[in-house]
């Protein structure tokens, strides 16, 4: 029962963590996407308060997941479990150091522009390497509810 609950816990505190912080990601693109400075500018202020929320969601979930891997009786070194807590390590690396900082400059850049169409240096550091990143970003959210389910190497 009590690892019900916990794993009832640690899926949904980890919807909503990946709720937080791939919602105004997709946002953000979506409005580099429509090449209006008043977009961009509109989504960085309204994912404001949601965003200093994502580290405490992300770790509480982990914190229920490795609870329920205890109360199940699963040994936490077991290959499925480390998996994860790698990947789990890598999603948080690249959002903390790389996405979120990136998309804060990036909202820093067009805080004083006019409303109109978004300028070349905007266009450039908001191009490229950063959507990659945000595709790798992606990638790496399928691949760690596949080793959820799926428990590969167990
Ligand atoms: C620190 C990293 C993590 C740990 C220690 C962990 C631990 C666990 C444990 C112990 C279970 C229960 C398995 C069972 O029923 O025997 C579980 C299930 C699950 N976890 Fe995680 N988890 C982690 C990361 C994640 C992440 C990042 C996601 C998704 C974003 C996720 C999504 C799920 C889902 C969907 C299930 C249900 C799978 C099923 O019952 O088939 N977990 N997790």
């Amino acid at each position: 029962m009590l690892g019900t609950v916990l794993v009832f816990g640690h899926i949904a505190l980890m919807f909503l963590a990946v709720m937080m912080s791939y919602g105004p990601t997709l946002m953000f693109l979506l409005a580099l996407r429509s090449n209006r400075v008043e977009n961009l500018r509109a989504v960085g202020v309204a994912v404001q308060p949601v965003v200093r929320l994502i580290p405490v969601a992300y770790i509480l979930a982990a914190v229920f997941g490795v609870a329920a891997a205890v109360v199940i009786g699963h040994d936490l070194f077991v290959p499925w479990l480390v998996i994860s807590y790698v990947l789990f390590v890598i999603l948080l690396v690249i959002g903390a150091a790389y996405a979120g900082p990136h998309m804060a400059r990036i909202g820093d850049q067009v805080a004083q522009l006019p409303d109109g169409p978004l300028p070349p240096d905007v266009r450039a550091a908001a191009g490229g390497r950063f959507v990659w990143f945000e595709v790798l970003d992606f990638v790496g959210l399928l691949a760690v509810i596949y080793v959820m389910v799926a428990k590969p190497f167990s």
